[in-house]
């Protein structure tokens, strides 16, 4: 969004996390926050509280109307919400896997369908899609969330050569680990198959102890903000050592990359269960 440009925000996802430390950041920034929730929450200081549920076609236009009613055109959105779905592929169904594109994937098409009518008509907007590093990289355990973000990546460079020519742009950013509650609020697949169960435990315990000790949410918060005032965007803004593991996922060899996500999941540990 150039800094002359329209400075409401929609921010998905507000009661938590990332979606939070951002909704505080910009407000405190000067933005005109609307942030999203689907439950009662405690008021975030300088930010406009709106029911929306993602999954939900109704929720959403509601939602944006009543914004664009209240405050004109939004000239940000802020695609965060999202959910983290454990578990080997093998083991999630087809409807945990639907479900969990229709939160992370179809969710941000359903909010940018809703919102770029109003972007197009004012000639300007931006719009930040909640990526992550696993949005270029595998997760054991974690596939169906890696595809989500996967398609994200793809989704976005397409869209925003699509709508350049309106002035606006879409963009990605990157986190690495961040400390939130994303694993306590995330799902896990509801029927198992005991032969992963050992190394499905060493792999969720290495991601437990990464996201304690993992970015703080403001530095997620203040890329947000670069990408969405930037005049003119980049494409990806990686957060933590996101910038680093993107350089090593395209200059090392595949083999070797493959060895290292094998170690820190610890893949091939002894059999302990
Ligand atoms: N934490 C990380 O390590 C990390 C790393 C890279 C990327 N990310 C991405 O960052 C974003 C935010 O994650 P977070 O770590 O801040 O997790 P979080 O604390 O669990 O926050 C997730 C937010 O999404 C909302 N949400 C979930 N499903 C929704 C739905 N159907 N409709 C509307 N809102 C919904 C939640 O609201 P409720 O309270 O209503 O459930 C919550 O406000 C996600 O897209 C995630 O994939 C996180």
């Amino acid at each position: 969004m150039k800094k002359t440009a329209n400075k409401t925000v929609l921010i998905t996802g507000v009661s938590s996390g990332i979606g939070r430390e951002t909704a505080l950041y910009l407000a405190k920034k000067g933005f005109r926050v609307f942030g999203t929730v689907r439950k009662d929450t405690a008021n975030l200081d300088g930010v406009e509280l709106v029911k929306l549920d993602v999954t939900d076609d109704a929720s959403v236009s509601e939602a944006v109307r009543a914004i664009t009613a209240k405050a004109g055109p939004i000239g940000g959105l802020v695609n965060n919400a999202g959910y983290l779905l454990n578990g080997a592929i093998e083991e999630t169904s087809l409807a945990e896997a639907r479900e969990q594109f229709e939160t992370n994937f179809f969710g941000v098409l359903r909010t940018v369908n809703a919102v770029l009518p109003g972007m197009r008509e004012q000639g300007h907007g931006r719009i930040v899609n909640l990526s992550s590093v696993l949005g270029f990289m595998p997760a054991p355990y974690a596939g169906l969330y890696v595809a989500t973000k996967h398609a994200i990546e793809g989704y976005t460079e397409t869209l925003d050569h699509e709508v350049r020519h309106f002035g606006v742009r879409a963009v990605l950013v990157q986190p690495d680990f961040t400390r939130t509650s994303i694993d306590h609020n995330g799902r896990t697949v509801a029927q198992t198959v005991s032969a992963y169960a050992a190394q499905k435990a060493r792999a969720m315990e290495f991601v437990q102890q990464s996201m304690k000790i993992g970015t703080d949410p403001r530095a997620v918060a203040a890329a947000i903000h670069a990408a969405l005032t930037a005049n003119s965007p980049r494409l990806r803004y990686p957060v933590g050592s996101g910038g680093k593991l993107s350089l090593l996922r395209r200059f090392v060899p595949a083999g070797m990359f493959a060895s290292s996500i094998r170690k820190q999941f610890r893949m091939d540990e002894t059999r302990t269960a």
